[in-house]
């Protein structure tokens, strides 16, 4: 491991390289997803420093210059965060000394790695809640496209799994288009909550210079700060937990949108087809085509719970900063990795079905228009109650009335014959023009 910044020369500490490795734990390899976050915020930093006279004009440019050079090499592979470093606060700096020299020694003035983390953590959690939000906005904008093609495709609706009432085609999308705009709005909503920089709290005491918190946490694009140092430690995990319930709820959707499919999928309902490429053969069974992929979307909320849980048993802490807070990364990167991941391929997925409109029309019996029939009836003046043992008592006679025109008649604002899916476009616009 290369030296330590925290190693005081010429006192000859001892550094056991297995409890060294016990304390890097997963850092090395998840701080690589914070190192370009880690290098903006120093950036910024920095300049914070040559405003109030910490670093003169030559030394920030020089140092500015030293991280937007790193920053490159990190993208173009050149840097890699690997095990010789403690971790990725450490990593700039001794690559900052590498290049620079003494005055690397500068960038560190009035931070600590306890905001330092912070804030990169902060940074993150804004990318991936901002991801998510466009992400669900992606699923929503397909599945509300597919309503206007095939919306007026009749099909049986189901409760307790048991066929209920002829439904949509549209319904159905529109109903999960809907879902994910509330997660959406979501996402975008527990940004705004986070949208706070710690940066300049140092430890979780403040330091005795006048830093400029505010002009760099608006140069990061933060809505504000978080004004209290030792708060700044303590929302740890916090504010992860939030960030994951947003996620979470995302996910819970997936995992009832991949249930539907998969269930539409089988043999006995046969009302979707997937497309290909998200199918898997069997080792033994020639004739098998399995729909691992929505098989595997579905699994992905358990992650994210496994997730939650993991880190909400682990925030039973005293005030400030404890190394504990670390243990807090695996969990978020954990989830938020699998969550977008899976996410990210529902457009497509849902862009490229196929229904099978006959078998959908088919799904729909006779039986199923007895709600519309009881309805019908107390429209014209019976009461409801009465409507309804008359329609179950001749429910063998049948009605042939068609079934598409029952799906157009179900007129009450959302249902089958009215979506009112204009008004799910209008959420979609105010999204998109009010991002958090
Ligand atoms: N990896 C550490 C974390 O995530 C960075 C902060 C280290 N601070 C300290 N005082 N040892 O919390």
């Amino acid at each position: 491991m290369k030296d330590l910044i925290w190693k005081k020369h010429g006192k000859g500490e001892s550094i056991d390289q297995e409890v060294m490795a016990f304390l890097a734990g997963e850092d090395i390899e998840l701080d690589r997803q914070l190192l370009l976050f880690d290098l903006r915020a120093s950036a910024a930093h920095v300049r914070g420093l040559e405003q109030i006279g910490i670093v003169s004009e030559a030394e920030c440019g020089l140092l500015s210059k030293g991280l937007k050079q790193i920053e490159m090499d990190v993208r173009n592979g050149v840097r890699q965060l690997d095990s010789q470093f403690e971790d990725c606060h450490s990593a700039i700096e001794s690559w900052l000394g590498e290049m620079l020299g003494e005055v690397a020694g500068k960038v560190h003035t009035g931070r600590s790695r306890n905001d330092q983390v912070a804030v990169a953590l902060r940074l993150y959690m804004k990318d991936r809640l901002l991801q998510l939000q466009e992400i669900c906005i992606g699923i929503a904008e397909v599945l509300l496209h597919r309503v206007d093609e095939e919306g007026d495709l009749p099909m049986a609706g189901y409760t307790h799994l048991q066929p209920a009432m002829p439904s949509s085609a549209g319904l159905w999308l529109a109903g999960h288009a809907e879902a994910f705009i509330d997660n959406a709005e979501l996402a975008g909503l527990t940004l705004h909550w986070l949208d706070a920089s710690p940066l300049g709290t140092a430890s979780g005491f403040g330091v005795n210079l006048d830093l400029p918190r505010d002009a760099v946490a608006t140069e990061l694009g933060f809505r504000r700060l978080v004004v209290n140092p030792q708060y700044a430690q303590n929302s740890r995990g916090k504010i992860e937990l939030q960030a994951l319930s947003a996620l979470a709820a995302s996910t819970l959707d997936l995992r009832r949108l991949a249930w539907d499919l998969s269930l539409f999928v089988t043999h006995e309902f046969g009302f979707v087809k997937l497309a290909e490429k998200y199918c898997t053969g069997s080792s033994i069974m020639p004739n098998k085509r399995n729909p691992d992929t929505i098989e595997l979307l579905r699994a992905v909320h358990g992650v994210v719970q496994g997730a939650q849980m993991e880190l909400s048993s682990m925030l039973s802490l005293p005030s400030g900063y404890q190394r504990d807070l670390q243990a807090t990364k695996p969990p978020l990167m954990r989830a938020f990795g699998k969550g977008l991941q899976a996410l990210a391929l529902m457009p497509e997925l849902l862009a490229t079905f196929q229904w099978c409109e006959e078998r959908m029309l088919r799904s729909v019996s006779v039986q199923m228009l007895a709600t519309d029939r009881a309805l019908d009836m107390a429209n014209e003046g019976l009461p409801f109650r009465e409507a309804y043992r008359r329609v179950a008592a001749d429910m063998e006679d049948g009605d042939t009335e068609g079934v598409q025109k029952s799906v157009l008649n179900r007129i009450s604002p959302g249902a089958c014959g009215n979506l009112d899916t204009n008004l799910l476009q209008d959420r979609i616009k105010t999204i998109l023009n009010h991002p958090d």
